[in-house]
């Protein structure tokens, strides 16, 4: 990549790459990393967090455990990833913040913060970036509201900042999530661990379960009862989280940009190592090899799928001929981080890719309906959006052009994974919004050209 900086503000130039080649190791798991963060400043005593993510996202997960009187401490850094030493007095001795919590880009810092701000005694705000502030917080309010909590946002109850006043005890709910969101279900779930009885989350969609698996993993019981038409998820109240050591997986949500590359890529083959491969993060894998993609998947013998535990793989992606696929909004929620990437897959492919339901990519860290639909058109492809379906019409070939993350990491990143098979020079405008979940991504983007 060579960057540069213009009237419109920094551009980087991805240029077509001959071959790529090469082995990856991740960031870590953003999902996980945030609630890893989240449940050591609940237990009393020292947690260790070993690769956590070291992007902007969990940075301000850091800072706001900070703000509520934990320590946090960087053991080691290698950029990509970071070790963690959190030491914390433990939910009944956090302390009112002095100042607004700030979550930065971070939606899930936004969410989960407030479900375990509703069961403590305290007052604080939680605030963060532009895009931060168009984001719907009235999901989380209304249950949390339920349970006792009394919050505020701007604009009608609906947008950041939002004001928490906690309570202990909350009253416990039985909760059905009008959208399918980890974020409202974990939120819920954070508050009834600080309620006088058992909360119950019901999903439509199982949606992606670290937190029920991290809580377990941490001495709290959190059933999973499966019904022919939901999920629904229970929490014993009252239960005190136990500090421990966690080491966090390979980002999955990272993996797909790479398993993409090296799908849509005529000369390719990467392996990626260490990969989160939880049976509701993994869908973007099964997706691709749905498209014809050729992965190999080894798991790693000593990460057995055990529902506590995070399952891990090395996965194998090598150059592929793909044909288009449907989707409806189940597949659309099980991997909504990875549709950005999925429609860069789908203009490679044979066919048109119909992708039905996807309203809720218009609610993340920019309206990825537009921003892709936008980008992958500069680019020569035909992206077809009506209402809340995206119609991708394959085969065409790519040409380099300006492109614009507006800010959004996966579409910065969704945009030069373009440029590796793009004819001549890609430019993606503001290519550092990369760093909210991907430290170094560029760095391994040409590293990886053989
Ligand atoms: C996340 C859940 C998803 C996802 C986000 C991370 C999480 O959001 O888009 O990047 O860690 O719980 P929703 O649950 O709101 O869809």
């Amino acid at each position: 990549m060579s960057t540069s900086v213009g009237a419109t503000g920094e551009v980087a130039e991805v240029r077509a790459a001959a071959r790529i080649r090469g082995e990856i190791r991740l960031p870590g798991d953003k999902s996980v990393s945030h609630r890893a963060l989240l449940l050591a400043a609940l237990a009393a005593g020292e947690s260790r967090i070993t690769g956590a993510g070291d992007g902007a996202d969990v940075r301000s997960s850091a800072g706001i455990v900070r703000a509520l009187g934990a320590t946090v401490e960087r053991a080691a850094s290698d950029g990509r990833t970071v070790d963690y030493r959190v030491d914390s007095p433990g939910a009944d001795g956090l302390a009112e913040p002095a100042a607004v919590l700030d979550c930065g880009n971070s939606g899930t810092s936004l969410r989960l913060f407030a479900g375990m701000l509703a069961g403590l005694p305290m007052r604080s705000v939680l605030d963060g970036d532009g895009s931060l502030r168009r984001r719907p917080v009235a999901r989380i309010i209304e249950p949390l509201r339920s349970m006792g909590a009394v919050l505020h946002a701007r604009r009608n109850d609906s947008l950041p900042p939002l004001t928490v006043v906690g309570r202990t005890p909350l009253r416990p709910i039985d909760y059905a999530t009008p959208v399918p969101s980890a974020q409202v279900k974990s939120a819920v779930l954070l508050a009834g661990l600080r309620a006088d009885g058992s909360t119950t989350v019901r999903e439509a969609v199982a949606t992606r379960d670290h937190t029920e698996r991290m809580l377990r993993a941490r001495g709290v019981a959190v059933a999973r009862d499966d019904r022919p038409d939901h999920v629904a998820w229970t929490i014993e109240g009252g239960r005190s989280v136990r500090a421990t050591s966690e080491r966090v997986p390979g980002d999955a949500s990272a993996a797909a940009f790479w398993l993409v590359a090296g799908a849509i890529h005529p000369d390719a083959e990467l392996t990626l190592r260490g990969v989160g491969v939880n049976p509701t993060r993994r869908a973007i894998v099964d997706l691709l090899r749905a498209m014809g993609a050729h992965i190999d998947e080894l798991p790693l013998t000593d990460s057995p799928d055990d529902g506590v535990g995070e399952p891990l793989a090395d996965l194998v992606v090598r150059s592929s001929a793909l044909e288009a696929i449907e989707l409806g909004a189940n597949e659309v929620a099980a991997a909504i981080d990875e549709i950005p990437i999925l429609c860069l897959a789908a203009t490679r492919a044979r066919g048109t890719t119909v992708i039905r339901g996807a309203g809720e990519l218009r609610h993340k860290e920019s309206d990825r309906i537009a921003g892709i639909a936008a980008g992958l058109n500069a680019l020569g492809a035909r992206v077809e959006v009506e209402g809340d379906d995206l119609r991708i019409h394959g085969g065409r070939r790519l040409i380099g052009a300006t492109t614009d993350s507006r800010d959004d990491h996966r579409l910065a990143m969704t945009f030069a994974i373009a440029g590796l098979i793009a004819d001549g020079a890609t430019r993606v405008g503001r290519p550092a919004s990369a760093g909210i979940s991907y430290p170094g991504f560029f760095d391994e983007l040409e590293r990886i050209r053989a």
